[in-house]
């Protein structure tokens, strides 16, 4: 290293900095990990009023000689955005904000169960393997990291993942169920029948089955998903495979399906779904709820969400995140004739796809 210009040795100390920051990024997400784990969120929300420091951590259930390190993390936290902190003539005090509520063991759209499953061992492990799958074959780092072995297949076999999973999907579903039962409710007027494919344990489908009497649904997913699972009036649990066949219906759901899969993988299940709505012999349509990434109205934080999501859904499935052309490109290769783009399900959008 030769000497240096004042000027380009800020801009060293700004750049090594800025990859101090990229390595320890993992910190965000394993402090916001241990304050879940501690309920810090629940005893926030259950003191009424913003907590003073010592009395959040006369509630915690730590080791007397952990005390004084509390603050260390909370300062973390609230620096990124969780929990909001004022002062008082003695000390910090912390109180909830939008992003720390989602974080609440009883919140109705709870983020915990998928923090659990997305930070849990199983599913973060086979990022160590990101480098090596690149050089071999595996069609996912899941695949290196599990001995050939499909997510899917591994939920199969494993009761307690597969409910952490399936709990984890329905958690961010809850939210999006909500949205669409508002201002999207208009998209299952007048269908008479709605088969939600690779569906979960039917989170959304109860709430539009409740909403539409008249709508025959079925659940439909891989057996030791749906197996045991209770149908109601006009919901019935289907287990099967969507390769193979889809019921019959006149409308078709996604919901976080198709981002699961490679190019080949969803337009096999895309010319399944048109078998399933043409075999009704009624002007059908597929709704399907995924990222659009790229799309106009993206601000920062949603495109971060779907790059993030996208290497994600690489690592664990074989499956990414699509542009409106990708995404046109399969509806019309599997023998679709048009579609509609509705944007507003925050970092997700609807696409109803017509054959
Ligand atoms: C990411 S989850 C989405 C669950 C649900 N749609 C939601 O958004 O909450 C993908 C679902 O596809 C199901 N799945 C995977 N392979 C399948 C197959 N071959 N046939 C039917 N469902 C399948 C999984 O079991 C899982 O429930």
């Amino acid at each position: 290293m030769g000497s240096h210009s004042e000027d380009n040795v800020e801009k060293l100390l700004q750049a090594q900095t800025q990859v101090f920051n990229h390595i320890f990024s993992f910190i965000n997400s394993m402090s916001l990990k241990c304050a879940i784990e501690l309920s810090i969120p629940d005893i926030i929300q259950n003191y009424g009023e913003p907590i003073p420091l010592s009395q959040l951590i006369a509630k915690l259930p730590i080791n007397p000689s952990k005390t004084g390190d509390i603050y260390r993390l909370m300062r973390v936290l609230t620096h990124s955005g969780f929990f909001n902190v004022t002062k008082n003539d003695v000390e910090v005090m912390y109180e909830l904000n939008d992003a720390s509520r989602l974080l609440l063991k009883d919140h109705p759209y709870s983020m915990t169960s998928m923090l659990h499953v997305i930070l849990g061992p199983i599913m973060s492990k086979p990022w160590c393997q990101l480098s090596n799958w690149y050089k071999n074959e595996d069609p996912s780092p899941f695949h290196t990291e599990n001995n050939g072995i499909a997510l899917w297949d591994f939920a199969g076999h494993d009761p307690k993942f597969n409910h952490l999973f399936n709990e984890a999907m329905a958690c961010e579903t809850r939210m999006a169920s909500s949205v669409m039962m508002g201002k999207f409710k208009g998209v299952f007027e007048g269908l008479e029948s709605l088969v939600d494919v690779g569906g979960g344990i039917g989170t959304i489908t109860k709430v539009i089955a409740k909403s539409f009497p008249n709508i025959a649904c079925i659940v439909f997913d891989l057996p030791h998903v749906v197996d045991g699972l209770e149908a109601s009036e006009n919901l019935k649990y289907v287990g099967g495979d969507m390769f193979e066949a889809i019921p019959p219906t006149q409308s078709i759901l996604l919901k976080g399906v198709l981002h699961d899969w490679n190019d080949e993988e969803c337009l096999n299940i895309l010319k399944k779904c048109k078998e399933a709505i043409e075999s009704k012999g009624k002007e059908g349509k597929v709704i399907i709820i995924d990222a659009v990434v790229e799309n106009e109205k993206e601000d920062k934080e949603s495109f971060a969400a779907q790059l993030f999501y996208d290497l994600e859904m690489m690592v664990l499935v074989n499956g990414k995140e699509r542009n409106e052309k990708e995404w046109s490109k399969l509806f019309f290769s599997a023998g679709f004739s048009n579609y509609k783009i509705t944007h507003g399900l925050g970092f997700k959008s609807l696409i109803e796809v017509f054959p």
